[in-house]
């Protein structure tokens, strides 16, 4: 944290940056005034064959995009809208939702170092406080999926999203209940640049752990997420595509799938879609 409002500056960052590969490609990283999507940028420069690691910055998109289609209100100096461009080796890959577990886990780390807010995470992709939203990720393969055993040219950009500085009016009306932002929870300013770093350096710690520790890996990753979790033992709806669902989540399998019991005792694991979490007032968020 810091005494006064810092917006997002590369030099800030450059001197805060303690990660070896994240931030230190030899493509420059870039911090983008306006731009539509970071992700977007960061599929366009794996199709240039940039460097690993590099990492794309934006103080405002016009066309930040979530999960399943939606959007990602993304207004001037709010947050920080970043996507990490990776090359992960293909045996890493055999599990792909563990990236976006371990990207959740890391935010989440980096957060509570830089500002001192413990977030909880919402499978699959969620950091929330409180039932409202801070942040989110978004992973994707801009070259395709190629599978465990692709060739070369295999990139994963990780974009990230989180709320920092945002106000009440800047938020559509269906939002303003559902979102909150840290500034909102520290109640003074947080230092974006300090934030970058740190999520660098803990999505490095996540990404060493995915490329290095062959079979224990998806317990190492899966056991951080579990400390943070809010889904897990608790009652959920389930929507994917056009079917829905409620149960129990009890746990996460080792490819990163979330277990719902049915009230029939069966399990169903569930690799894909929304998960909302039953309130005590009956209501799901
Ligand atoms: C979600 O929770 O639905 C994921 C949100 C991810 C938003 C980030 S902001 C930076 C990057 N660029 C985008 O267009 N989306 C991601």
């Amino acid at each position: 944290m810091s005494d006064s409002f810092e917006i997002l500056s590369l030099d800030q960052i450059q001197s805060e940056l303690k990660s070896r590969l994240i931030g230190r490609s030899s493509t420059p990283n870039e911090l983008h005034d306006v731009i539509d999507s970071t992700n977007n940028r960061a599929a366009e420069l794996a199709r240039n064959d940039a460097g690993e690691g590099v990492i794309v910055l934006a103080r405002q998109q016009t066309g930040g995009r979530g999960r399943l289609g939606r959007t990602w209100v993304s207004p001037p100096d709010s947050g920080i809208y970043l996507s990490v461009l990776l090359k992960p080796p293909a045996e890493s890959l055999a599990q792909p939702g563990l990236y976006t577990l371990a990207t959740g886990t890391a935010v989440a780390g980096a957060v509570e170092n830089v500002a001192g807010v413990r977030l909880g995470l919402k499978w699959v992709n969620d950091l929330v406080f409180e039932g409202k939203k801070v942040g989110g990720i978004l992973a994707e393969f801009p070259m395709g999926w190629t599978g465990a055993n692709g060739g070369s040219g295999r990139y994963l950009v990780l974009g990230i999203g989180l709320n920092v500085r945002l106000s009440q009016e800047a938020l559509p009306e269906e939002l303003k209940e559902r979102v909150t932002w840290l500034e909102a929870l520290t109640g003074m300013p947080v230092n974006p640049n300090m934030l970058v770093a740190q999520i660098a350096l803990q999505l490095e710690h996540a990404y060493d752990i995915l490329r290095n520790d062959g079979d224990r890996a998806s317990s190492r990753i899966i056991d951080e997420w579990k400390k943070r979790t809010v889904t897990l033992g608790r009652e959920v709806q389930v929507t994917s595509g056009n079917t829905a669902f409620r149960g129990t989540a009890t746990d996460i399998d080792a490819s990163g799938a979330l277990l719902v019991r049915n009230a029939d005792g069966s399990i169903r694991a569930v690799h894909a879609g929304e998960v909302t979490v039953r309130l005590t007032d009956g209501s799901y968020v």
